[in-house]
């Protein structure tokens, strides 16, 4: 079980993102864009799993003035994010808390244009992301943006080879190392995800629950099994 909670694996992570990911630069790069077109000064942007601040890293880069709420589970985490957001540091507050107990958090008061999820939500159960997707909807202004970046299941043995197919290209093409990783066969990916503590739900499942909290939701951009969301919150 990957413990974030743990320093040496908060460093280890923070260290390589890329190699069993290659998709995340690129499909990173498509969510602040998504950020950087809409958004409009003085309003606040929540992060739902703000890690060691590599995501804020590029956001403060992109985007000047901008305010960011970041809520993470693990100490370890946070604290490898403060030396990196130095100098931003009048631009974002941390709130340490549970997302498994999400309906609990405590926010401050702000008017959130965006929330945005990378790589974090597949750590909840199925109960866990329809509490999540109602309280993201009840914490968006009307015609706010939710934005998820995430790994999704996989759900299908008998397509399992075309998985691997296309995970071989990538490590090809991006010198990569995420086919070995992802598993041999259907069985032994599932117990990978598993002995890992990632629940990740299938694509269909996250439109459906999106919908069901009451968004416009679509899937924008899909490399295999790793999936950007994009969901609005209507203006009425
Ligand atoms: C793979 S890291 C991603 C960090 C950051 N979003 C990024 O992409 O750079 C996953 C993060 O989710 C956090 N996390 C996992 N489960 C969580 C939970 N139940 N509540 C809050 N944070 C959680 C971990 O502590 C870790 O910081």
């Amino acid at each position: 079980m990957q413990n974030f909670q743990d320093k040496n694996t908060a460093i280890s992570w923070d260290k390589d993102t890329v190699s069993a990911n290659p998709s995340r630069p690129e499909q990173l790069d498509m969510l602040i864009t998504l950020i950087e077109d809409g958004y409009q000064p003085g309003k606040t942007i929540l992060d739902l799993g703000f890690g060691t601040g590599l995501v804020e890293e590029q956001i403060f880069r992109r985007i000047p003035a901008v305010q960011i709420v970041g809520v993470d589970a693990s100490q370890a985490m946070m604290e490898l994010a403060h030396p990196r957001l130095e100098a931003f540091k009048d631009q974002y507050v941390t709130v340490q808390h549970d997302l498994s107990q999400i309906a609990g958090l405590q926010l401050p008061e702000r008017n959130y244009q965006f929330i945005f999820s990378v790589q974090t939500l597949h750590h909840l159960t199925d109960s866990q992301m329809q509490t999540a997707y109602g309280f993201i909807f009840s914490m968006l202004e009307a015609g706010g943006l939710f934005l998820l970046l995430d790994r999704i299941a996989v759900e299908k043995a008998a397509l399992y080879d075309c998985y691997q197919s296309l995970w071989r290209r990538q490590d090809r093409v991006y010198g990569s190392q995420v086919a070995q990783g992802e598993g041999a066969n259907f069985p032994e990916h599932q117990e990978i995800v598993r002995t890992r503590g990632d629940i990740p739900m299938g694509l269909e499942r996250h439109l459906e629950l999106l919908k069901q909290a009451g968004f416009e939701a679509a899937c924008l951009h899909l490399q295999t099994n790793r999936a950007l969301f994009a969901a609005r919150k209507p203006t009425e």
